[in-house]
This record gives structure tokens, sequence and C-alpha cells, in this order.
């Protein structure tokens, strides 16, 4: 087992070696730790748990013209080169087809615990401190304004229009960041969110009195 984690980690920086800052090596990390932070009150499959942390950003659609079905064809192909049974095999590659927030838009799709463990960990890292931080890289990849006051945040209703937005990095809070804590499965990741949720409002507070020159 430990063998098999030790290579998927190897697999996992070498792919994401010129990853963006905000979907690096770095962000699987820390998703990994939180989710095994999540599955000790859980106790879900750690085997499974790990490796859908692990993977579940090998081959994101963002990056890979929109493709939804590389990531888990990559993570798939990856685990059984490494022989990992074909169950554990099975259970990651759905987790990693039906996590993202854009597939939230497709309604209840798969679910298991070890799926929302893993999803959780990953929504975590979207808000508090490092979520801000995220967010205005993404911003700043896609050459996004900080804020336009003209511009109101929308309501996504479908998963096209959450995907194609140009809006300001600050909509995103509106639009994603802080419905995220409604969002959780675990009582733990609720307890964590919900801190993280109150620094994003304390952040935004100071931003919108900063811009005034306050
Ligand atoms: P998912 O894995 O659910 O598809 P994303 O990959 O869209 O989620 O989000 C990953 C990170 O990129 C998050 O931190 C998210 O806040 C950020 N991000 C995604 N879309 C935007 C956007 N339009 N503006 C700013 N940040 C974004
Ligand atoms: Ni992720």
């Amino acid at each position: 087992m430990q063998n098999s984690i030790t290579s998927t980690i190897a697999f996992v920086k070498k792919t994401l070696e010129n990853a963006e800052a905000g979907h690096d090596w770095f962000h699987i990390e820390r998703v990994y730790k939180t989710a095994l932070n999540i599955n000790e009150k859980e106790k879900g499959n750690e085997h499974v748990v790990i490796f859908a942390a692990l993977l579940h950003d090998i081959a994101d659609p963002k990056f890979n013209n929109g493709d939804e079905e590389l990531g888990p064809k990559v993570a798939e192909d990856f685990l059984k080169s490494i022989s990992v049974d074909n169950e554990v095999i099975a259970h990651v590659k759905l987790i990693i087809q039906n996590m993202s927030f854009k597939n939230s838009f497709d309604g209840a799709g798969f679910t298991s615990k070890e799926m929302q463990i893993v999803q959780d960990a990953d929504r975590l890292d979207a808000i508090g401190a490092i979520g801000i931080a995220r967010a205005f890289t993404y911003g700043g990849f896609k050459n996004r304004v900080l804020y336009d006051p003209a511009i109101k945040p929308q309501q996504h209703l479908t998963k096209e229009s959450y995907k194609n937005t140009t809006a300001p990095t600050i909509n995103h809070f509106y639009e994603k960041l802080l419905l995220l804590k409604d969002m959780m499965n675990t009582e733990a990741g609720k307890i964590i969110a919900t801190e993280r949720h109150n620094f994003m409002l304390q952040y935004l507070d100071h931003f919108y009195k900063e811009w005034e020159g306050n």
C-alpha cells in the first residue's frame, strides 16, 4: 500500500509540474491531507480516499479542451499500471467523474462516503484564505479584473453559463465560493467550512472599504 501511494504521489507531481498555481501539486497535497483528516472521523475506505484525493485533478477539463473523460481515464490507467485492486480503481474513477462543482449542475450522480469526503476536502480548498488566493490566481490566469461595481454577480443555473463566465473575480465569491459552506457533505467538513466562510465575509468587507478609499 505504502509503495502504491508513493508511486501515485510521484506520478501526480510529475504530471502537474507545469500546472497553474491554483491546481498544482500543492493543491493536491492540501486536499489529500484534509481528506485524511476528515476520514479520521468518517471512517471511509482509506485507500479509496487517498487515491481519489491524489488523482482528482490529474487532467482538469478546464485545461484539456473541456474533455471530461480524460482525467478518469488517466487515473484508471495509472492505477492499473501499479496493480491496484479493480474494485478500488472503479470506485476512484466514479469519484473523479462526479466530483466537480460544474457536475453538481447535472443533479445527483454517483455518491459514496469516500466521494463525499474527497469532495468536501476539495471544496474546502476553494474557500478561506487559500480559496481567496486561488480565486485571484485563476482570475489572473484568465486575465479577469478584480472587481467591477457595474457587473453584478449572476446566479448560474446551467453548467455552460458557469463555465463560460468572464466576470470579475469578486463575482466568483457570490457565484460559487460563498455557496460551498451549505454544500458540505460531512459534519467535519461543515465545521471547517464555517470558519473559512466567515473569514471570506470579513475579507469582502475589507475589500469594499478599501475600494472606496477608506
Ligand atoms: P471544480 O473542480 O469544481 O471544477 P474549479 O476547478 O472550477 O472547480 O475550481 C478550482 C479553483 O479555481 C477554485 O479555487 C475556484 O475558486 C477557482 N475558480 C474556478 N473558476 C473561477 C472563476 N471564474 N474565477 C475565479 N476563480 C475560479
Ligand atoms: Ni481540486
